[in-house]
């Protein structure tokens, strides 16, 4: 397990998050492809659920560092190619996860604050199906096609397939049918007829299906749409997606329309105007849930109004307007039998909890984060006692839980049940790989850092691992052939201690020095093969080499900032030197140092002035991003690796909205829409908005009250509109 996958999301630095976001990237989709692709889940719907929840909760609190290719951008799994595909003109997205009772309040208020609304908002709630979603498309109200929602954008034509089902009319009848009406819902199984139907599989020596929604799926995909009508799929019908007119101006009334036209749509769905009486709706539903006979595994809330729905719009996958209330995650009671150090790249001390193997919401579960030595002695982040204060230890008796967060958590501990003999837990001050000091640096405010850290650098084998796995990243020099394990391996033979030897192995292997023919494995063909993988990176973009050097809190964004600033290894590299130089001027205070080159006082203060003014980077980036070159240890491996590689320059994107790579800012009152609307608007069209004007700004959009951002523009030059300018420059 990788060392970020056990953190609390609160405790990631940057550079972990990233590290954390790809890795669950990797892992939710293998999970997708099995999920959807091959309808055989490697996993449970609710770790599923954890995994992704953990996604969201790391790219809340680092938007900057989410990925193109990001779960949460990426609906869903890639295809197969047994069907035929449709492209969705409405792409089918999915739901933001609420979690308790303050996640649905706080969506009520977003919702609010966006809109700038302060009455009652009516909102539907009902159950969320746990099937498979389906678009059932309607030309002059006959069903012409139907699609599954496949990765959101494509999915898979099973329209033969849909008309076996009894809930899925051939025909619409009955008022205002639209020309074209795209039907959307969930495809299930019933409970009993999941049970039938497997013990009927069973008896007949076939595999039997692990849960009701993945027969639905295995039952609507047969390409042999007899078998599809042997199984009893049923359909509610929920939403809607491409359409000739939107007949209904509310979500309650559009459902019940598509009940009048022959649908089966679910009678637990109403239509509240406050979060208590959304919550007792949700209550209602989860009492109900064990006696229902489909599975649901939460409550879903939609904006009633389709008009507030359409100012609301989309972030990424999901719409502002709905979320997905779920049922809570489970707890379990273990024994606490052993707390493990793991050392991580950057000397991250994380301890890790050997569980005995309890089931937790029907996973079993053997390891549980730590977080750090606080954390186990019974102090939290702030200082202050958690757990009234009760310290964790060999032995003791826990509660461990899983909730949003793939990785479970140790909540409690029972002290009735402690051993006589149990001690506290000594947190080691030595690195447990190389024996190094292991300290805890004072943080921003003065206090010691939560993390303890191996001050062993290259020498702790940990760290020196690590630092190889990252290097052979996805995100950074993605070697074929040499991954995480190869990692491990040869730095163990002592054949590759830092990046650079991995571009001499055939020099050496040529002159007999590796002997790679005869270890474990490996073979004259992948021999030639890993060499010319290690061949074909000789040259990769500035902003992988930069990110593959594994700096700390310089992950991909701030490599690519970097990158784009620098342009070429030539220009990024200059100034590192100097600005060593200029650090240790200040006594390392990178702060004080900003501001004494801000107020021209420091000789040779541009290069540090450069640094600074790439908007995004961050002081602490900056810091550590020289403190790095300031290390001679690393500068060499830096050189070694430059006489092997070439990283190529950067070019800048362009994009041809007409505000793309703008920079916006907005000033006095908005009228038809609020600070957020028109931020996310701006943003979604490319546009960078900032909060203050300066000579970088290119666009004011100022409305009445504005003040003296309006004169400072004015007397800048820069180009001024109102708010209506601004709706028709960006087409809305
Ligand atoms: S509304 C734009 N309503 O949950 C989103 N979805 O996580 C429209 N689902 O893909 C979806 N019950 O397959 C909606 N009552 C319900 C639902 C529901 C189940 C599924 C649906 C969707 C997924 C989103």
């Amino acid at each position: 397990m990788s060392e970020t996958a056990v953190m609390d999301v609160e405790k990631l630095s940057a550079e972990q998050a990233e590290a954390e976001l790809a890795r669950l990237a990797e892992e939710i989709a293998r999970h997708d492809r099995a999920y959807h692709g091959e309808d055989a889940p490697t996993i449970r719907d609710a770790d599923y659920d954890a995994l992704r929840a953990r996604n969201s909760a790391v790219e809340a609190r680092f938007p900057d560092l989410v990925r193109e290719d990001s779960p949460s951008v990426r609906v869903g799994a890639t295809l197969q190619s047994q069907f035929e595909k449709i492209t969705h003109r409405v792409p089918m997205l999915s739901l933001d996860n609420a979690f308790n009772d303050d996640d649905v309040a706080d969506f009520v208020a977003r919702i609010k604050r966006f809109l700038r609304m302060d009455g009652d908002i009516a909102f539907t709630a009902e159950p969320k199906i746990d099937g498979l979603s389906l678009a059932l498309r309607y030309e002059q109200g006959r069903l012409v096609s139907a699609a599954t929602r496949g990765d959101g954008v494509t999915g898979e034509n099973v329209t033969q397939n849909a008309r076996t089902l009894n809930d899925i009319p051939d025909q619409l009848t009955g008022p205002d049918v639209p020309e074209v009406m795209e039907v959307r819902g969930e495809v299930y199984m019933g409970k009993a007829d999941f049970l039938a139907l497997n013990q009927r599989m069973a008896e007949e020596g076939k595999q039997t299906y692990v849960n009701p929604r993945n027969t639905a799926a295995g039952s609507l995909r047969q390409l042999d749409s007899a078998i599809t009508a042997s199984r009893p799929l049923k359909f509610f019908a929920y939403a809607w997606g491409d359409v000739s007119t939107v007949p209904r101006g509310s979500q309650f009334e559009m459902v019940q329309l598509l009940g009048e036209w022959g649908f089966s749509i679910n009678p637990l769905m109403g239509r509240f105007e406050s979060v208590e009486a959304m919550l007792e709706r949700y209550r209602l539903i989860e009492e109900q849930r064990a006696g229902l006979d489909y599975d649901i595994d939460g409550v879903v809330y939609k904006v009633d109004d389709l008009a507030l729905q359409e100012r609301l719009g989309f972030v990424s996958r999901s719409p502002r307007w709905a979320v997905a209330h779920k049922f809570p995650a489970e707890l379990a009671t273990t024994i606490l039998e052993k707390i493990e150090i793991q050392v991580g790249r950057t000397g991250a001390l994380s301890p890790v909890a050997r569980l005995t193997p309890v089931t937790v919401g029907g996973v079993v579960v053997s390891n549980a984060t730590l977080h750090n030595e606080d954390y186990i002695a019974g102090i939290g982040s702030d200082g202050l006692p958690i757990r009234e204060g009760r310290d964790l230890r060999e032995g003791d008796t826990v509660t461990v839980y899983r909730a949003g967060d793939v990785i479970p958590k140790v909540m409690d501990v029972d002290l009735s049940k402690r051993p006589a003999d149990a001690q506290p837990f000594v947190f080691p001050e030595t690195c447990p790989a190389c024996g190094s000091v292991a300290v805890r640096d004072l943080n921003a405010k003065g206090r010691p850092d939560s993390v303890r850290r191996c001050t062993g650098g290259f020498m702790c084998p940990a760290q020196a691992v690590e630092g190889l796995k990252h290097f052979v990243g996805r995100d950074a020099y993605d070697i074929d052939g040499f991954g995480d394990k190869q990692a491990e391996a040869f730095y163990n033979w002592g054949l590759v201690m830092n990046p650079a030897d991995i571009f001499t192995l055939q020099k050496r292997n040529e002159r007999s020095l590796t002997k790679l023919q005869n270890r474990d494995g490996y073979g004259k063909t992948s021999v030639d093969n890993l060499f010319a993988a290690i061949e074909e990176r000789r040259s990769v973009p500035l902003d992988r080499f930069i990110y593959g050097l594994g700096i700390r809190h310089v992950g991909r964004t701030n490599s690519k900032l970097l990158a784009r600033h620098y342009h070429t290894i030539e220009a990024f590299l200059a100034p590192m030197e100097n600005n060593v130089a200029l650090l240790e001027q200040f006594a390392g205070d990178g702060a004080a140092l900003t501001k004494a080159v801000s107020k021209d006082e420091v000789e040779g203060g541009e290069t540090w002035g450069s640094l600074v003014s790439i908007d995004g980077l961050g002081t602490v980036a900056i810091q550590a991003l020289v403190q790095f070159f300031a290390d001679a240890d690393r500068r060499r491996v830096v050189d070694e690796l430059l006489a092997e590689v070439t990283p190529e320059p950067v070019e800048l994107v362009v994009s041809d909205s007409p505000v793309a790579g703008k920079t916006v800012v907005f000033t006095g009152t908005l009228e038809q829409m609020s600070r957020d609307e028109a931020k996310a608007m701006a943003e979604r069209k490319g546009a960078k908005v900032s909060g203050s004007v300066s000579g970088k700004t290119d666009l004011l959009v100022a409305g009445p009250k504005a003040g003296s951002k309006l004169t400072k523009a004015q007397s800048l030059g820069i180009e001024i509109i109102d708010e209506q300018g601004w709706l028709d420059l960006v087409g809305n």
